[in-house]
This record gives structure tokens, sequence and C-alpha cells, in this order.
């Protein structure tokens, strides 16, 4: 059995795993600062690199504890090291390279959006590639091919914003907390998803576009604010939310088409969406293709996730040494060690 322990410090979650084989989550422990950034409306970089100074050792010893081991069983240590807020990420960095060091483990560096995408083979033994993943986050939209393991070819990504950012800018407007997707989606489910006709921009082709659609719902909130008109909010959000995963599912199914792949993941925050499952379920299975989510919990950014990640590296002796660095701009399937 490989153990391998996972570190996650790229934005505002201090998390810790442990991993057997790949496959068997033992222990995910996750504190979210969530609470701390809500009154500031987004995540404020300095704030969470002093949390995770102050929880990630709690937490890694937390996460050997719940899994029954201690630090010598481990095989490996994995730890992302971008992207994401530099100050954040350095804090996980250098707490990964202090234990390898102590304990004589290798040492792994792990991109966060692969990370995204294995959070995927957690939920499914059987699940392997290839694959297309269709990455949405905060930061990213992606859509990724996965020939192998260790074989990442990106297909297209956003211009602009992010589909999570889209969900965060127009919750911000309509005045509800932060992070804004899961408001959206309770909002939403209240509206007409058909009541509003916003923008499907480019629609052909792998890239995405996320800033007018954002920008034409600010302007339908302040044209009807200036007529004094009343808006029904449940339905801008409804419309919103329509017109992102209209996209979402349309790119992703043409992608895995023109790869001739018939197996699709989602990863990231935006998976978490309702709207985005059933829409692409619905699509895959008339068309004779699967999709797999991860659960919840491995949805957003967790430790698990990247020490399955890490795995694979493992398997294929992919180590990183000690002078490992923080990468805030990390592409995915590039490597920066
Ligand atoms: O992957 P993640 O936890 O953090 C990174 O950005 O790496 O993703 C967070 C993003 C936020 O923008 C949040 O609003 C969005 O995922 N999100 C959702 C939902 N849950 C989280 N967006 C739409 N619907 C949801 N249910
Ligand atoms: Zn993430």
């Amino acid at each position: 059995m490989t153990l391998i322990l996972g570190l996650e410090t790229s934005c505002d979650e201090t998390s810790a795993a442990v991993v057997a084989d790949g496959r068997t989550v033992l222990s995910n422990i996750i504190s979210s600062q969530v609470d701390l950034h809500q009154r500031y409306g987004g995540v404020v970089p300095e704030i969470a690199s002093r949390k995770h100074i102050e929880n990630v050792m709690p937490v890694v010893d937390q996460a050997l504890a719940d899994a029954g081991v201690v630090l010598a069983d481990i095989d490996a240590i994995g730890v992302t090291y971008g992207p994401g807020l530099v100050g954040a990420l350095l804090v996980g960095v250098a707490t990964a390279k202090a234990l390898a060091f102590a304990a004589g483990k290798p040492l792994i560096g792990v991109n966060h959006l692969e990370g995204h995408v294995f959070a995927n083979f957690l939920a499914e033994e059987r699940l392997a590639p290839p694959l297309i993943a269709l990455v949405v986050s905060g930061g990213h939209t992606s859509l990724v091919e996965l020939a192998g393991y260790n074989s990442f070819r990106l297909l297209g990504q956003t211009r602009d914003d992010a589909a999570g950012e889209a969900f965060d800018k127009v919750a911000r407007v309509l005045g509800l907390p932060y992070p804004g997707g899961p408001e959206i989606e309770k909002l939403a489910q209240g509206g007409d998803p058909s009541a509003i006709a916003f923008p499907r921009a480019l629609g052909q082709g792998p890239e995405f576009s996320f800033s007018g659609l954002k920008s034409a719902v600010l302007n339908y909130l302040n044209a009807a604010r200036q007529k004094g008109e009343a808006v029904n909010e449940a339905d801008v959000a409804a419309s919103f939310q329509a017109a992102v995963v209209d996209v979402l599912v349309d790119k992703t199914v043409h992608a895995a088409q023109a790869a001739g792949i018939g197996s699709i993941v989602l990863a990231g925050g935006v998976a978490a969406n309702s709207r985005l499952r059933v829409e692409l379920a619905g699509r895959c299975a008339a068309l004779g293709m699967t999709l797999h989510y991860p659960p919840l919990v491995y949805c957003t950014d967790n430790a698990a996730m990247i020490a399955c990640r890490a795995h694979y590296q493992h398997l294929a002796g992919d180590w990183a040494g000690l002078g490992l660095n923080a990468v805030p701009s990390l592409r995915l399937g590039k490597k920066r060690y």
C-alpha cells in the first residue's frame, strides 16, 4: 500500500489528507477561512497567508491522526505549488519541504488544477483516462484532454473571466454574500431560466468568454433601476446561470466529440452546480457518453485530490526536490521544478 500525505493552501482553505493507493481517502481535513473573508466580499491574500500559518500544522497532525498513521508511515508528500495566491502557496510549500526533509520522504509538487481533475478518481475506483475534463473554478475555466494519468493537453480556456468569477461578480451586484455560486444557484431555484435572453459568447471552439455576460447582467439591472422598474432577482439569477451552463455544456460535449473520447469529468468549485450536472448528464446520456463528477466535498479545494494527483506522479518517479517554489500562475499540464 502506498500512502500519500497531501497539502493544499492555494487559496482560503487549509487542508491536509492521507490517501492510500491514490484512491482511498483515509482522512481529509479542511479548515475553511470563508467566514473571515466573507465581509470583504472576496479572499484577502494577506489574511489568507497568516491564517494558513496558524492552521497548517494542526491540520496536518489531525490528518495523520484521523488516518491512524504517523509521518514515518507516509511514502511521499504532495503539495500544491500553483496556481494560486503566492503567500498562501508558500505556506504549504514550505511546510511540505520541512516535513519531507525531516522525515526523509520524497516531495511532489502538485498543480492545483490537475488536482481538481483527479478529484474524480477518488470517487470512482474504475475511472481511468482517456477523459475530457471541464475545469471550472473561481480562477479557471478550461477544457483539457487527459490521454493518460500524466498526459494533459489544454484544449481551450477562458479569454477573460472564469465561470466561478462570473458567478461571484453577479452575486455581488445582486447583494448576495461571497462565494456567490451557491447563492446564485439557490436564488435561481425560484426563477425562470428563459425569462431574460442573456448572451452566449463564442459559439464555436473550446475557448470561453464570460465578461460580456457579466456586463449584460449589470446593464440589465442598471437599466431597470434607472427606469424605476422592479427586478425579479430570481429570474435574473436563473437566466444568468442558464447562460453559463449552456455554454459550458455545449463546448464540453463538442470537445469530447472532436477528440473521439466518450468519458467526461467535471472539476473545480463550479462543478458543484446542480444545473450544470443535470444538463451535462442529459446531453451525455443522449449521445452515449458518460459523465463523472466528484462528490461535493471533493469539488471545492481539498487536499485529498492533491494526494491523489501526487500518487500518480509518485508512480512515475516525478519528484520535485527541496528547491520547489510556489508558482502563482502555473498553467495546467506545465511543470516548473
Ligand atoms: O475550486 P474552488 O473551490 O476554488 C478555486 O477557485 O480554485 O472554486 C470556487 C468557485 C467560486 O467562484 C464559487 O462561487 C464557485 O466555485 N461555486 C459555484 C458553486 N459552488 C461553488 N458556482 C456555481 N454553483 C455552485 N453551486
Ligand atoms: Zn480550486
